[in-house]
């Protein structure tokens, strides 16, 4: 039995996220958190809310609230949903909690301490009547190149034109709408990435059983132009981790809080204190999995994130992480596996946050369960390129693969023993070379999607799962109990027993993909401590004859022709 340290990408608090966003972190890192414990290893899942930065503060703006509050308020929306996904997370965290407050200031204190920090003087727009500096999205004012007059200090929305805010024509504040805006001289730490480039090359370079999408996009940071760029750490912003040096002020910071990429991957590990203090335990039992002296040493660590998120968790995060382990008494853990993902696209354009284009988790659950959403998900994982979301699509894999694969399975088995052996394990006759064959066969399956499960193969996985199901039916129409059952009915009970146990192997095997369909499977087997089934032939011969179980309802239901259109239809537009 081994540890492994599991974390997803932390979504941002500004709202529901939309399947693109789940299938990129969350779903494949809570399959990955499911199959190791069904493999017996000790695991710690953790995510959080994303709640620092300008977004949050605008989203807070926009819905009326006082930022403090919108954040709590959709951290329990998020928390929600996500459960409504079965995303089995020990702990779902915020970053805007005291732990990660601690931990960020710490972070910076040791930074500091090994020379990596320096401060940085820049000229950026104050607002008198506000009384605060302005990022960059909070001026608006007339492009200079188009003449629209709503465009932000960062980009004109109307001709994409990239700007900086002393470019626009009359520019205002987008707060109160004041014109009484100066440049002033602003101070900022900047975390020196450049003096750690060598050290994260070679580290990369280690990282040769990593996918080529994650080195690829690390590398090029690297590499490319002047190669890693200092990075500037902190923001003239009310919301966020106050500036300080651990425990101590920072003279001249005060009034300015971290970036929120710098402290977001910390709250990975302050989720893990998170989890520690919700439940009562000592900071030891987080300890040992995030500090290498104090037990993590054997831990492996694997993140999961949609590329956009590589440069951080690649670059940023782990030069926090070896600059702080410079100092005497550190010993944060590396991350050892970082599995990144493309893009979903839906319908042929992209999932968008920012222009409600697509489907979202709350919409997603409000018309058909979990197992159907992260069966499509994850059977359509974007590993090697972006992968497309249509209906249609979507509706014939969950009609063949869910209903008319394992549901029909699964039906026919306890329709059938219910009809001639009542809801039983019949008994009496014994395993031909058919079952051999079969129990030979599907455990060279089972092999194959263990090793696809172990090597985060997402797409293989499902692929390996199907096949198995799809040997379960084929043994089943060619054995044909019913037939069977006219001439040799002591025959047939074997089949049907074996069959009745496959059901159980196959919840078991199925669970991390579809876990309320596998509970389902395994209650209605009575059967629910099922072990993962190591030998084949055991496991088919686990529950005895007299062992009771009941016929379940309908598995999966069809996605009719009708509930597909109207679902094209109602999703065609902008959410709201
Ligand atoms: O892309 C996002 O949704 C970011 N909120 C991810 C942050 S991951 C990490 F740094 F915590
Ligand atoms: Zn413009």
């Amino acid at each position: 039995m081994s540890r492994i340290l599991i974390t997803s990408a932390i979504p941002y608090i500004n709202g529901i996220k939309h399947l693109g966003n789940l299938v990129g972190s969350q779903l494949p890192a809570d399959l990955y958190a499911r199959y190791m414990r069904g493999r017996g290893h000790e695991v710690l899942f953790l995510c959080a809310t994303d709640e620092h930065g300008t977004p949050a503060e605008l989203a807070a703006a926009k819905a009326g609230k006082p930022v403090a509050e919108y954040c709590a308020e959709m951290h329990e929306v998020q928390a929600r949903i996500a459960a409504g996904f079965r995303l089995s997370f020990d702990k779902f965290g915020r970053s805007s909690s005291p732990q990660n407050r601690h931990l960020t200031q710490h972070f910076a204190g040791k930074l500091a301490d090994a020379g990596l920090i320096r401060e940085q003087s820049e000229k950026q727009v104050y607002s008198v009547a506000d009384g605060r500096f302005l990022p960059d999205r909070y001026i608006e004012g007339t492009c200079p190149n188009c003449g629209y007059d709503k465009a932000r200090g960062d980009q004109c929305e109307n001709c994409t034109k990239q700007l900086d805010p002393t470019d626009l024509i009359d520019p205002r504040s987008a707060i109160s709408g004041s014109t009484d805006l100066e440049v002033r001289e602003t101070k900022h730490l900047y975390l020196r990435q450049s003096a750690l480039k060598d050290e994260l090359l070679a580290w990369i370079d280690s990282k040769t059983d990593w996918p080529v999408l994650t080195t690829s996009i690390a590398r090029k940071w690297l590499t490319d132009g002047d190669g890693l760029q200092d990075r500037g750490i902190t923001r003239d912003l009310d919301w966020g981790v106050p500036v300080q040096r651990g425990e101590e002020p920072w003279p001249g910071m005060e009034g300015k809080v971290f970036y929120v990429w710098f402290d977001a991957p910390i709250e990975y590990i302050a989720c893990a204190k998170e989890w520690a203090d919700a439940n009562g335990e000592p900071d030891s039992a987080w300890e040992r999995w995030w500090r290498t002296e104090h037990g993590a040493h054997d831990v492996r660590y694997v993140q999961f994130m949609g590329k956009d998120n590589v440069p951080f968790h690649t670059l940023s995060f782990p030069a926090t992480i070896l600059g702080a382990n410079s100092q005497p008494g550190e010993d944060w853990k590396l991350v050892d596996y970082i599995k990144s993902f493309n893009y979903l696209t839906y319908d042929g354009g992209q999932f968008s946050t920012s222009q409600g284009r697509g489907v979202f988790m709350d919409q997603a659950l409000s018309i058909l369960p979990a197992d159907y959403w992260r069966w499509w998900l994850l059977s359509h994982a974007p590993e090697t390129s972006d992968a497309e979301f249509t209906w249609e699509n979507f509706q014939a894999s969950v009609n063949k693969d869910l209903a008319d694969v394992l549901g029909n399975f699964v039906s026919r088995v306890t329709k059938f023993c219910r009809s001639k052996f009542g809801e039983t394990v019949p008994e009496g006759g014994s395993l031909g070379p058919r079952e051999e064959a079969l129990i030979a066969d599907l455990g060279e399956r089972i092999a194959a999607y263990q090793a696809a499960m172990e090597a985060i193969e997402v797409r293989k996985s499902a692929q390996e799962l199907r096949a198995i199901w799809v040997t379960g039916n084929e043994y089943l129409q060619n054995a044909a109990p019913w037939t069977v059952y006219k001439s040799d009915p002591e025959a047939a009970a074997a089949m049907v027993r074996l069959s009745l146990n496959l059901i159980s192997l196959y919840a078991v095997l199925s669970a991390p993909f579809i876990p309320d369909a596998a509970a389902k499977m395994l209650d209605a087997m009575d059967d629910a401590g099922a072990p993962w089934p190591d030998d084949v032939g055991a496991a088919l011969e686990r529950l005895k004859p007299g062992h009771a179980f009941t016929t379940p309802e309908v598995l999966f239901a069809k996605i009719s022709d009708e509930e597909r259109e109207e679902w094209q239809k109602r999703f065609a537009g902008i959410r709201s």
